[in-house]
């Protein structure tokens, strides 16, 4: 405080005494962000086409700094960091980098809020599950994926939660093909969207799903390669529906990875580093993700999401969200669209 009122003042005095030869701003000077900035640009090999666009761009990721440096001085649980998002609003953000087809949510409108009956009949499964689980631990989960710019988050959310059950049936991991879902799954929308269990239905219907290496991930919707409709790698019998509430979760993720719809859209969820994530978010579901464990630190309980935008997202690539809060949705809405393959 002491340094800012001695500088305005000295910024004031400049003013008053050199008013008549020429103007003085005493506006911040931007050139420690715009070093950061190119830094910034260095490490994400971003370039730009134009003066015009950079200076766009620029504006975007000054107002992002600004506001990640305000929320983590207040904020301990979790931390933001000038990731790769940092660069492109939250509008771009969740056009680019969501998913879920909408009006798919299993809330049943009259469970919104917990009854006793429903906690008497949770604490009982409680008893059931292990304190913890993690089932990268166990080697039931391959390494984390880039979806990039194309809505396929479903197709990730629900080849984790295959590769996971056939890790713990079979004892062999296999990374298994997402491209193979997003070109031939004509139910869903590729890149524009679709459901984790359309592409339980399709692995199921067409009897098993290929490798990552034979059918390799483009980014981008192409036309399915009929040829490797046949390779199995992998087969399910079916899926099944969580019911929604955390316990129910709870037990789920206790036997196997399971998919997951949640609410992604915050600038929270763009910019998440590290910690417990504790919202805030909406529980309006536009993402998939996997659960692939839950624990508890000094603070709070936690799920262990596996996302979709890298290994630089997040901690390496995961989220931990906070579990256990308030009515049955959990946060982000993580109850209200959860699914796992049965094989
Ligand atoms: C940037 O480009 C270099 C060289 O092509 C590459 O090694 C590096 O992984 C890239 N970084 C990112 C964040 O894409
Ligand atoms: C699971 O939930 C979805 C979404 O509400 C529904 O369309 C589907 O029929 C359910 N599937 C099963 C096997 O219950």
């Amino acid at each position: 405080m002491g340094f800012i009122n001695r500088s305005l003042i000295t910024c004031l005095i400049i003013l008053l005494v050199f008013t008549n030869t020429r103007p003085i701003s005493c506006e911040k000077d931007d050139d420690p962000m715009r070093e950061r900035y190119r830094k910034w640009m260095a490490k994400y090999n971003r370039t730009h086409k134009d003066d015009n666009q950079r200076e766009k761009r620029f504006q975007i990721y000054k107002a992002n700094v600004e506001l990640i440096e305000a929320f983590n001085a207040i904020n301990d649980d979790y931390k933001l960091a000038d990731n790769k998002f940092a660069d492109i609003t939250n509008a771009e953000f969740r056009k680019r980098y969501m998913g879920l087809k909408g009006s798919s949510s299993r809330v049943p409108l009259l469970d919104i809020k917990q009854n006793e009956e429903h906690s008497e009949k949770a604490r009982e499964m409680l008893e059931a599950v292990p304190e913890k689980i993690d089932w990268r631990k166990k080697g039931a989960v391959s390494e984390v994926r880039d979806q990039g710019p194309c809505g396929a988050c479903w197709a990730f959310s629900a080849v984790a939660a295959i590769e996971g059950i056939t890790k713990i049936k079979s004892g062999r991991m296999v990374a298994l093909s997402e491209q193979e879902l997003v070109d031939c799954n004509m139910i869903d929308d590729g890149c524009y969207g679709g459901l984790m269990t359309d592409a339980f239905d399709f692995v199921r219907l067409n009897g098993g799903i290929t490798t990552q290496s034979d059918y390799p991930y483009q980014g981008q919707q192409g036309e399915c390669k009929t040829s490797k409709l046949d390779h199995h790698a992998a087969t399910i019998k079916g899926y099944r529906n969580v019911t929604v509430n955390e316990q129910s979760l709870l037990k789920a993720v206790a036997s196997q990875p399971v998919s997951v719809g949640i609410d992604a859209s915050s600038m929270a969820f763009q910019f998440y580093t590290n910690g417990v994530f504790t919202g805030p978010c909406g529980v309006e579901l536009n993402h998939g993700v996997t659960i692939v464990g839950y624990d508890t630190d000094g603070k709070n309980k936690y799920w262990i999401a596996k996302n979709s935008w890298g290994a630089g997202w997040g901690e390496s690539g995961y989220m931990r969200m906070k579990r256990g809060v308030e009515g049955n949705l959990g946060l982000c809405g993580i109850t209200t669209l959860a699914s796992y393959p049965v094989v």
